[in-house]
C-alpha cells in the first residue's frame, strides 16, 4: 500500500479494495535499459516510426537512468520544421532526445541497424562513451524477458484459470515471443493469438523462430505455440481507415476503454472479425484480449476529425446563465 495514499485520497476512496494494484513497468525496456546500465553506456539508440510508443518510452526510461536517448525515426516528411510535436512526438521532444528522422519505408536489418551502428561510432569518437543498441520495438532475446515476466504476472493473477485464449497486437514480435515461449515452457495451456498490424506472417514466423533458436529453444517453432493472424493490417503500419477510427470510438463509448489506433484498435477490431468469420480458430469462448497501451498515439492528430464529426452535436453552447443549453 503506498505510504502516499492516506494524504492524497479521500477516505472514501481509500476504501475502493477492487480496483487492482498495477505495479508500473515498461516491460522489455525493464530489462534492456539494465543491460545498457550493466555495460556502462552513456547512449541509448533505438529506433521506430516517427510516432513510436518504444521509441517514446525508450526515452524516458534512459533520461531516467541519466542516458542520452537518440531516435531513429521513420516518416516520409522531408522537411525538419514538418515534424511535429504531438502524440508520441512531444514527449520524445520533452525529454530532449536526438532525433534522426529517415525515409519511412527504411528496412530494419539493411538501413536502421546499420546507421545505429554509424551513430554508435560517432558517438563513442564525439564522446567517449558508449552506445546500447535496441532494435525495432526491443524485441530482441533480452527484451523477450518482458513479456515472460508479463506471463508470470498473469498466471498469478489466477488468469488462466478463467480464459481459453489470449489474443494482443503484433508490430515486432517480441509480445508475441515472449507470451508464447512462456506459455509454452510453462505447460499452460492457453493458446495465444498473435494479430499483426504491419509486415506479414511469413515474417515473424521466421522472426520469432529466429528467437527460439537464441534462447536455445531450436527444436521448438513458431507455429507449434503461436497462431498469427493476418488480414487486420487494413491500410498498413500506423495508417488508418474510417472504420477502424469510427471502431475505436464505438469502444470507448460503450466501454471507457481507450484503444489505440496503430495497436490495439486494430487488433481489437481484427479479433471482432475473426469472431464473426472464423470462430473455430479459438480453443474456447473466454477469451482475454490484451491491452498494450499505446495511449499518447491517440494525440497524434489520426482520430481528431472522426472524434469531431461523430461528436458535434454532443458540443452545446450556453453562454448565458439566464437561457438553456442549445
Ligand atoms: C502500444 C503497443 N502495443 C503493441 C505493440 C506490439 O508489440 P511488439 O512490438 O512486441 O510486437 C507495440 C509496439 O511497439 C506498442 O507500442
Amino acid at each position: 500500500m503506498s505510504k502516499l495514499l492516506p494524504y492524497v485520497c479521500p477516505k472514501w476512496a481509500q476504501n475502493l479494495n477492487h480496483i487492482p494494484k498495477y505495479r508500473i513497468q515498461v516491460r522489455k525496456l525493464e530489462f534492456l535499459m539494465a543491460d545498457a546500465v550493466s555495460r556502462k553506456c552513456g547512449h541509448v539508440i533505438t529506433c521506430g516510426g516517427v510516432q513510436s510508443n518504444h521509441c517514446r518510452a525508450t526515452a524516458v526510461a534512459a533520461r531516467q537512468l541519466q542516458l542520452q536517448p537518440h531516435l531513429l525515426l521513420r516518416t516520409d516528411v522531408q522537411d525538419q520544421s514538418k515534424i511535429g510535436s504531438e502524440g508520441n512526438l512531444l514527449l520524445d521532444r520533452l525529454c530532449g532526445s536526438n532525433m534522426y528522422i529517415v525515409p519511412r519505408k527504411s528496412p530494419y536489418e539493411t538501413e536502421l541497424k546499420p546507421r545505429m551502428e554509424t551513430l554508435a561510432k560517432k558517438l563513442r569518437e564525439e564522446t567517449g562513451k558508449e552506445a546500447y543498441l535496441v532494435p525495432v520495438g526491443g524485441s530482441n532475446s533480452v527484451g523477450l524477458f518482458g513479456y515472460i515476466t508479463v506471463f508470470e504476472e498473469l498466471i498469478s493473477q489466477g488468469l488462466f484459470d478463467q480464459f481459453d485464449d489470449i489474443v494482443f497486437a503484433c508490430g515486432s514480435g517480441g509480445t508475441a515471443a515472449g507470451l508464447a515461449i512462456s506459455n509454452h515452457l510453462t505447460g499452460s495451456r492457453i493458446r495465444c493469438h498473435a494479430i499483426i498490424v504491419c509486415d506479414d506472417k511469413a515474417y515473424f514466423t521466421d522472426h520469432i523462430n529466429q528467437t527460439l533458436c537464441s534462447v536455445g529453444l531450436d527444436t521448438v517453432h513458431c507455429q507449434d505455440i503461436l497462431d498469427i493472424i493476418e488480414g487486420h493490417k487494413g491500410r498498413g503500419y500506423g495508417l488508418s481507415t474510417s472504420e477502424e477510427l469510427e471502431f475505436i470510438m464505438n469502444v470507448s463509448q460503450q466501454s471507457g476503454i481507450m484503444l489505440d489506433p496503430v495497436y490495439s484498435g486494430k487488433a481489437a477490431r481484427g479479433l471482432m472479425e475473426e469472431l464473426r468469420s472464423n470462430p473455430d480458430r479459438f480453443q474456447g469462448n473466454r477469451i482475454l484480449f490484451l491491452h498494450t497501451g499505446g495511449v499518447f498515439g491517440m494525440y497524434d492528430g489520426s482520430l481528431d476529425s472522426v472524434v469531431k464529426a461523430e461528436t458535434k452535436d454532443l458540443v452545446h453552447m450556453w453562454p448565458s446563465i439566464d437561457s438553456s443549453p442549445e
